[in-house]
């Protein structure tokens, strides 16, 4: 394709987000009031399932009890061979209470969209309004994907693909972006390879013999034998994972005794890990458990880990992410895309880049004069409600691009 053409596609494209703009933000305003828990997400889905129709997409019989898949068809020629290109938004809410006062601020108490997932449903509901306006020009299909229950292990994804979506249908690529105040508005930032960490959970009992705590020798101390146990998994990362590999050992809450004068017979303590290489993953599951035994029975009291796995790691495919970086520099300019580095949080969209190549990048909702109290998860986030036109048309704009990239197209 070029140049030209590219430039005429991307400035109809803007056009066409500058005139979706108003309804989709009256969509997420309206989701943001009604915010829904991780499976929960009824009301939600309902507001996806009847824009789409709205639009003449018709949505794909349900694969789970919440959120909606559909596609939409292009009709250029040669379309129906042409590559399909997924397109993912997560839309579920967090069990956290808001603390913005705003018209749309949530009604339900306890409940906020404090993950900016109310946000990425609008925008690929804006996306889906474009496309849908330039099915002739598509030049192969497009599968939207708004999964249900992020937040929430074992998340969405892994629960979509074990019901067949990846059988029923067949992405050449897939696309996702989550909102970052850390990322001005109107930029997206983008990062190849390991973009996201795998993030497991740590649950240890030690089991000792409880006594008077003036005659240790009659018992076996699991508190003392949880010190050394914290201290001992701090060599996980210092001496076992590579130097270069990110991994994070964080043993966050610990349980045990009640009296000054009473050692107890058990401790209990929990943590995370998180690692940003599958095999160091492994590697440091494996040494974990050796460590914890081994330093218990050293002194006396039996000692287990229990790993519950969280998401994979998340890695965004080289080749994908570059087109992607072409495609948001073309749209965006070139100003407006930034190198990210690797983020040790987690993410279910790894779950889909273990079967499809994909990239996920982070959108800007940032603004200047805003401070920590924006963060995600924060009971003050507030994102740049601009950030919905532009996340929409870049997604639009990608989605068309990747079947230049993808289906064989001249550039
Ligand atoms: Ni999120």
């Amino acid at each position: 394709m070029s140049p030209d053409r590219n430039s005429d596609l991307s400035r109809r494209i803007r056009e066409k987000a500058a005139a979706v703009f108003a309804e989709i933000r009256a969509i997420r305003r309206d989701i943001h009031a009604h915010p829904e828990l991780s499976y929960e997400e009824f009301r939600t889905s309902a507001i996806i399932h009847e824009y789409l129709k709205g639009l003449g997409i018709e949505p794909e019989p349900q694969f789970l009890e919440t959120g909606v898949v559909a596609v939409l068809e292009g009709e250029a020629e040669g379309a129906a061979s042409g590559p399909q290109i997924a397109l993912r938004a997560d839309i579920d809410a967090l069990p956290l209470s808001e603390e913005n006062a705003c018209e749309f601020s949530s009604r339900t108490a306890g409940t906020m969209h404090a993950c900016g997932h109310d946000m990425h449903t609008a925008m690929l509901l804006g996306a889906a309004s474009i496309l849908s306006s330039m099915r002739h020009e598509l030049r192969g299909s497009v599968l939207f994907i708004f999964q249900p229950a992020e937040e929430k292990a074992p998340g969405g994804a892994r629960p979509l693909i074990d019901a067949g979506i990846f059988k029923r249908f067949n992405p050449a690529a897939i696309i996702g972006q989550h909102c970052f105040p850390n990322v001005p508005s109107g930029s997206v930032a983008l990062c190849k390879g390991s973009f996201m960490a795998a993030a497991d959970e740590l649950y240890f009992t030690i089991s000792g013999q409880g006594g008077h705590a003036s005659a240790p020798h009659k018992a076996a101390d699991p508190v003392l034998a949880a010190a050394h146990i914290i201290t001992a998994c701090q060599h996980l990362v210092s001496r076992v994972a590579p130097p270069h590999e990110p991994a994070v050992v964080s043993i966050s809450s610990i349980q045990g005794g009640h009296a000054p004068n009473v050692i107890p017979s058990r401790v209990v303590m929990s943590g995370t890990m998180r690692t940003m290489n599958e095999e160091v993953r492994a590697l440091l599951h494996e040494k974990l458990r050796q460590t914890v035994r081994h330093v218990g029975e050293g002194l006396g009291v039996e000692a287990e880990v229990e790993i519950r796995q969280g998401y994979p790691v998340l890695y965004n495919d080289p080749e994908i992410t570059r087109n992607a970086a072409i495609a948001c520099s073309e749209y965006l300019g070139r100003e407006h895309v930034i190198d990210s580095e690797p983020l040790m949080t987690a993410e279910d969209f790894a779950y889909y880049l273990q079967e499809r190549a994909g990239t996920f990048w982070q959108i800007g909702t940032g603004l200047p004069d805003q401070d920590r109290s924006n963060m995600l998860h924060s009971p003050t986030f507030y994102p740049d409600e601009e950030a919905l036109g532009t996340g929409a048309g870049l997604l639009a704009y990608s989605a068309m691009r990747f079947m230049d990239f993808l289906g064989g197209g001249k550039r």
